[in-house]
């Protein structure tokens, strides 16, 4: 399978490095095709200017767009890696999606209906909290965020989603997040078996 991870953490020493790292063993155990865009090393410039709303208003796709585009054309399943920032994704995720999911590539209105044009890819969308997965719960948080992400843009789409949250894990010993790492591999593992 070919799979585009998508990864937005600016720091080497986080968890979600040790997720991405554990990952990327995983897919090479399996000998899958990866394609890693890490969106901090890249430098990607979040900022949807107006120069490149104009251009995309004439159909003139910028090439650092185009050239994201090509990536989630290309593959078949995307594995997106973030933490939770303020009940959202990282400011350069959220700049990348604005710019990356246009009309007429990833969704477009066909007689007043909405159709998802990736509908032939998968999504594993794994995020880090530092909720603990009892709040998380309680306060409904998953719902929260499945609907403004999983609903709201990537099912938008057409993209078929799974998440996995890993809450908590500011606040985790060791052991457990060994845990949540071995979680992901089984569910990569499962995935690909
Ligand atoms: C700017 C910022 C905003 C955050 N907002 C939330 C939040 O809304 N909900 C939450 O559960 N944790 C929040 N956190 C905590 C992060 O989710 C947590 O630090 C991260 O998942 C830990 O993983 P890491 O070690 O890979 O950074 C926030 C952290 C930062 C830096």
């Amino acid at each position: 399978m070919k799979v585009l991870i998508i990864y937005a953490h600016p720091r080497k020493d986080s968890f979600n490095q040790a997720i991405l790292k554990r990952v990327e063993g995983v897919l090479a155990e399996l000998q899958q095709d990866v394609i890693i865009r890490d969106l901090y090393a890249m430098n990607f410039d979040p900022v949807f200017r107006a120069e490149e709303q104009a251009k995309l208003q004439k159909n003139r796709t910028p090439a650092t767009i185009k050239t994201e585009q090509k990536h989630i054309s290309w593959a078949d399943m995307l594995i997106i890696i973030h933490p939770i920032w303020w009940f959202s994704m990282p400011a350069i995720l959220k700049g990348y999606i604005d710019k990356v999911l246009q009309a007429g590539f990833a969704y477009s209105y066909v007689n007043g209906k909405v159709i998802g044009l990736l509908q032939n890819k998968k999504l594993l969308l794994i995020n880090t909290t530092g909720t603990p997965e009892k709040a998380m719960e309680q306060k409904g948080i998953k719902d929260v965020l499945q609907t403004t992400m999983d609903t709201g843009i990537y099912e938008f789409c057409g993209l078929k989603v799974e998440h996995i949250f890993l809450a908590g894990v500011s606040y985790i010993d060791e052991k457990a997040r060994e845990a949540y790492l071995d979680q992901v591999e089984s569910h990569l593992w499962q995935e690909f078996k």
